[in-house]
């Protein structure tokens, strides 16, 4: 096949997966078989973590222990943070996770592959413990406690930013957002995990290479940039005309379109009905008329639906959680899918390694150092 029509690999099957699918005719988007509609109306974060990493879905006895398993590994080692009081308060957050998951897979190394499963339940509880921790050393000086009461990871979330535990509608809502942004099959950042896993390697490489991958504007970082975009706009009536203004520039318009999908993104109902109940609470008169009129342009001009990544930017907003949190959030979530395809890849390894179609020169002679111009 020619690189033109496989570029990006855009329709290329590159393995088989049980863990999710995304846009299958008759299906939709699922997790192991569940209908991401269900899954968002009636999980919790913490049942669509087991259902991911075991296959099904926790007993009431099962989901107890793993909500206060996850709870029991919410403290963090001294030496990390340490090392996390030791990054810069500019560093883009995304970058202190990538630092963190490294100095935890020092700390506490997974010996061999039979530890992975305590890796991954480590780094799903401890990953807002520590981007709250530098978060809250560097804005407000304080050397936060790391562990709460809280049962969900939602609440521990939003705990630790806003110094009290959450309403119960921001809890909620917050927990969905964690359960959309769970698990997307084979994604930029999954892919690149299952390629360091094909290796080999250890599950902290992995998921340091696949927070790497997330953090580019055209994968998880769309959620700031469109945050970004919607605050520029005093008004719907200004972002019409700045959204049709950048478009005839042939500006990228953040949040919207997709590899997969091609006229609608299931999870972006569920964000929008979140932002609009948010903005009613808050007393919001602006940023969700702008996104309306904005996804709106975006339809008539160029048929582009706004992805997951357009309404989760406003329901952030909201909860009063600053923009540079937005895509760290979605680490916090897709750690739980990035696991599994961890763990599915080991069961059935083999090396990740495609061909390229050459388009360099063709074979010539050596020059000589001494005879080059
Ligand atoms: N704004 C403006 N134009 C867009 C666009 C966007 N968000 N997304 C796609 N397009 C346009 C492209 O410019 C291209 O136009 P052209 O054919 O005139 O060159 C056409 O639509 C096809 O887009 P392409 O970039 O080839 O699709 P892709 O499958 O490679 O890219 C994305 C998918 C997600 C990377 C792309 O839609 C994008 O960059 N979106 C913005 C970033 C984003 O929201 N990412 C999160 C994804 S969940």
């Amino acid at each position: 096949m020619s690189q033109k029509k496989t570029g990006g690999l855009a329709g290329v099957i590159a393995g088989r997966t049980e863990i999710c699918t995304v846009g299958k005719k008759g299906a939709g988007l699922t997790y192991r078989g569940y209908d991401i509609y269900d899954l968002a109306d009636n999980a919790s974060f913490e049942e669509v973590a087991h259902l991911l990493h075991h296959g099904c879905l926790p007993n009431a006895d099962e989901l107890s222990a793993y909500r206060e398993r996850l709870k029991s590994l919410r403290a963090l080692p001294s030496v990390l943070k340490q090392a996390l009081e030791f990054i810069p308060a500019d560093t883009h957050p995304m970058d202190v996770l990538r630092t963190g998951c490294s100095v935890l897979g020092n700390l506490e190394p997974e010996m061999d592959f039979s530890g992975q499963r305590d890796a991954a339940d480590r780094l799903l509880a401890a990953f807002p413990s520590m981007l709250l921790y530098w978060h809250r050393f560097h804005a407000d000086g304080k050397r936060i406690e790391t562990s709460t009461d809280d049962d969900s990871v939602a609440g521990h979330f939003l705990h630790l930013l806003h110094d009290v535990p959450p309403s119960e509608l921001h809890r909620r809502t917050l927990d969905t957002s964690l359960i959309l942004y769970a698990e997307h099959e084979f994604n930029a950042s999954t892919f690149t995990a299952r390629v360091i896993t094909a290796t080999l390697s250890d599950f902290h490489s992995a998921i340091a290479g696949a927070i790497g991958a997330l953090r580019g504007p055209l994968h998880g970082g769309a959620n700031e940039a469109a945050m970004e975009l919607i605050e520029r706009f005093d008004s719907p009536e200004a972002a019409e005309q700045g959204v049709r203004d950048m478009l005839a520039r042939k500006e990228l318009i953040m949040g919207f379109g997709h590899r997969v999908y091609t006229s609608v993104d299931p999870r972006n109902s569920v964000n929008k009905r979140m932002s609009a109940r948010l903005a009613e609470e808050v007393g919001d008169e602006r940023l969700y008329a702008v996104s309306e009129v904005i996804e709106r342009i975006m339809w008539e001009e160029k048929k582009l639906f706004a992805n997951a990544d357009f309404y989760s930017a406003s329901v952030y907003h909201f909860m009063g959680i600053p923009t540079y949190l937005f895509t760290p959030i979605f680490v916090c979530s897709r750690i739980t899918g990035w696991s599994a395809h961890v763990f599915e890849q080991r069961a059935d390894n083999k090396l990740i390694r495609p061909g390229a179609e050459y388009a360099g020169p063709s074979l010539r002679a050596w020059v000589p150092l001494a005879e080059r111009g």
